[in-house]
């Protein structure tokens, strides 16, 4: 029931390269990968670079400039020839390529999980989530009516924050367009369907600006997921997030 409300984004969509990253440049970063070159420091001339990618030496030479200036690579060139590290937005961005390319290829839907902690907020998720606007798309893209709040989880493991973060900036999720009314404006969302506590369907929803930082979770339901599953401030939840 809950695998068939999955939607498989078109594979256009998937594979975000960030403005001022040329796609050119992705082949020789790709090989300097295969030379090892994310996880220690590769030495290896431009002639014999350029042998192994089928480019000329001078076009291989203009790359590595590109990519050291672009802040993908670290390189020291010496009289025998480059010492080269790919950085640490070097990794990012052929992370974002492989995670992209892992959606292509990878016929389930993808999943992460993670266990967060509840606590109490201000109340405004009950605000935001009854704003019609929001309201609508959200029946619209998810398939539920949410309750009227957010239960805020916060992730137990601090080591695990930083790799999840990644994944889930990486995949576009589903968009729930921001608006203004006379008052103010309304910031764009982004969601992911989840199953809570392996039995509870709902969704995290990541506000654009929001006020939480980046070990918050915010999750929205059908149902109460307090009163359905019985929860209280400081209880362990664990939230199965789908990745696209
Ligand atoms: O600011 P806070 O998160 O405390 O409140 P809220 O977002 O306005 O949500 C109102 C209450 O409903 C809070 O106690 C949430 O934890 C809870 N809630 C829930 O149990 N299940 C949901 N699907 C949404 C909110």
């Amino acid at each position: 029931m809950w695998g068939c409300i999955m939607r498989r984004k078109k594979d256009s969509e998937h594979i975000s390269i960030k403005d001022g990253e040329d796609p050119k440049n992705f082949f020789i970063l790709y090989k300097l990968a295969e030379l090892g070159a994310c996880h220690k420091t590769i030495m290896i001339s431009t002639t014999s670079l350029a042998r192994e990618i089928g480019l000329s030496q001078q076009s291989v030479s203009r790359r590595l400039i590109d990519l050291a200036r672009k802040g993908l690579i670290e390189r020291e060139a010496t009289r025998d020839g480059s010492h080269i590290r790919i950085s640490r937005n070097g990794k990012e961005y052929l992370r974002r390529i492989y995670l992209g390319l892992r959606m292509i290829f990878e016929e389930r839907a993808l999943s992460i999980t993670v266990e967060g902690k509840v606590f109490s907020g201000l109340g405004e998720g009950a605000y935001y989530v009854s704003k019609e606007q929001y309201r609508r798309q959200f029946i619209e893209a998810l398939g539920f009516d949410p309750y009227p709040g957010t239960l805020n989880l916060r992730i137990t493991d601090s080591r695990e924050i930083a790799k999840l973060r990644a994944e889930l900036d990486a995949y576009p999720g589903i968009r729930i367009n921001g608006f203004k009314n006379k008052d103010r404006t309304y910031g764009p969302v982004k969601c992911f369907h989840a199953l809570i506590e392996g039995r509870e369907r709902g969704a995290v929803v990541f506000a654009f600006r929001s006020h939480y930082g980046r070990d918050v979770l915010e999750v929205i339901a059908p149902e109460c997921l307090r009163e359905k599953l019985g929860l209280k401030d400081g209880d362990t939840v664990h939230v199965e997030i789908f990745l696209y």
